[in-house]
């Protein structure tokens, strides 16, 4: 068959406005410049080094062998359902019901798209403590939403400024999304904190999404999780997961926890868009809840050991550092250097080969920053830390 042409228009003109609007990611842009040098050690990926637990992996093997390779049912396994309710318990001592108020993600990344797409309409504005995760600001405008950003400042130590916060909300606020402890700071946020927050979200009617990804790397005190909170608890969205906790970012496995007003429109979306998260990974996944404390538990001490290693040497290499109380991520300010933190994280890159993240990408209020995680072995970074004290020994 011959095909009539009309006049060509350019397909290119269909490409939806919203995902115009959000720009590529600044990691990803920095990191292609790093794939490309040999010799290059890196401080940059935000995953664990190490790998999944063999204990974990053999049941994800079990899994296939046994041909648990269907869907599983939309919400997730109820086994895992009833084991991850445990866990939040365990956690924050909030109850949720496994039957209802728990969905199996694929990721914390599912579970936020979720969590946004069950509020936010057009032109709503959620509010976003900044530096953040990169990907917060990008799924509330695919939605037509608008992220309003709150900055935080290493002289408060990144903890949130109340008043700001409050000063903020408007007609059109829907919700607040925190992160703690933090991508890319490392800090957490004391009760009362959380305690302000909660009261702002009741009298203005919001929702809380909080993402809790890296509950379980803290390391100097217990986590503290707003869902704890009776009074501001159905208004909660709880994000967690087992990307980072177990080593098991590749599996795309996390979860969520809401009240049932909240999970039953998100189930549906998940119904639609996904059907179920992976059954391999779910069944892996009642391994780590059920036997993999030690694990974790031994990598969060490595973590703590490494921690106050890069802390201490970023800090004789003259640079200004907190120590984070949790995540993985250091967060030191580079202006002593005379440079912001693109530039130190540039002329770093081409003279010492090694990368690091430079702290705009998470946000302005992080421009005179880096991002390094220590989620690499510890001769990494000390091969990392000695060429970073060189250099900074040569601009200071
Ligand atoms: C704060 C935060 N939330 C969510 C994610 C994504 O987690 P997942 O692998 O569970 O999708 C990351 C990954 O770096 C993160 O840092």
């Amino acid at each position: 068959m011959k095909l009539k042409l009309a006049t060509q228009q350019s397909p290119q003109a269909l490409i939806s406005e919203a995902v115009k609007k959000i720009p590529p990611s600044g990691i990803r842009e920095f990191f292609d410049i790093v794939y490309s040098m040999p010799d290059c050690v890196s401080l940059g990926v935000g995953e664990p080094d190490f790998i999944t637990p063999w204990r974990i992996a053999d049941m994800g093997m079990y899994a296939i062998k046994d041909g648990y390779t269907h869907y599983t049912p939309n919400r997730g396994l109820p086994e895992l359902c009833a084991l991850i309710s445990e866990e939040i318990q365990k956690i924050s001592g909030a109850h949720y019901q496994p039957e209802e108020e728990i969905i199996v993600t694929m990721g914390v990344s599912q579970g936020l798209d979720l969590a946004l797409r069950s509020i936010v309409n057009s032109g709503d504005e959620v509010i976003i403590p900044e530096p953040c995760y990169v990907s917060y600001g990008a799924n509330v405008t695919l939605l037509g939403g608008v992220p309003v950003y709150v900055p935080t400042t290493f002289e408060d130590e990144f903890k949130i400024d109340i008043d700001r916060l409050y000063s903020t909300i408007t007609t059109k606020t829907k919700a607040i999304l925190l992160n703690y402890p933090s991508n890319p700071t490392g800090n957490t946020l004391p009760r009362t904190l959380l305690e302000n927050i909660a009261e702002i979200a009741i009298e203005k009617n919001l929702i809380i999404i909080s993402d809790e990804i890296y509950s379980s790397l803290t390391y100097d005190a217990k986590h503290w999780s707003i869902t704890a909170l009776p009074e501001v608890k159905d208004r909660v969205i709880y994000l967690n997961g087992f990307s980072k906790s177990h080593a098991m970012t590749g599996w795309r496995l996390g979860y969520i926890a809401a009240p049932k007003y909240l999970t039953d429109m998100m189930l549906k979306i998940h119904q639609y868009t996904a059907l179920c998260a992976p059954s391999i990974a779910q069944h892996a996944a009642i391994e780590a809840i059920k036997n993999a404390r030690r694990d974790v538990e031994k990598m969060v001490s490595e973590y703590r050991r490494r921690r106050n290693y890069i802390v201490g040497k970023f800090r004789d290499a003259g640079l200004a550092c907190l120590m984070p109380e949790g995540a993985f991520y250091v967060f030191p300010d580079v202006s002593s250097t005379g440079m912001n933190g693109r530039t130190f994280a540039l002329e770093l890159l081409k003279s010492e080969k090694v990368a690091v993240v430079p702290g705009e990408v998470f946000g302005e209020c992080g421009k005179n920053h880096i991002r390094c995680s220590y989620a690499t072995s510890m001769e990494n970074l000390s091969e990392a830390m000695s060429r970073i004290e060189r250099f900074c020994a040569q601009m200071t």
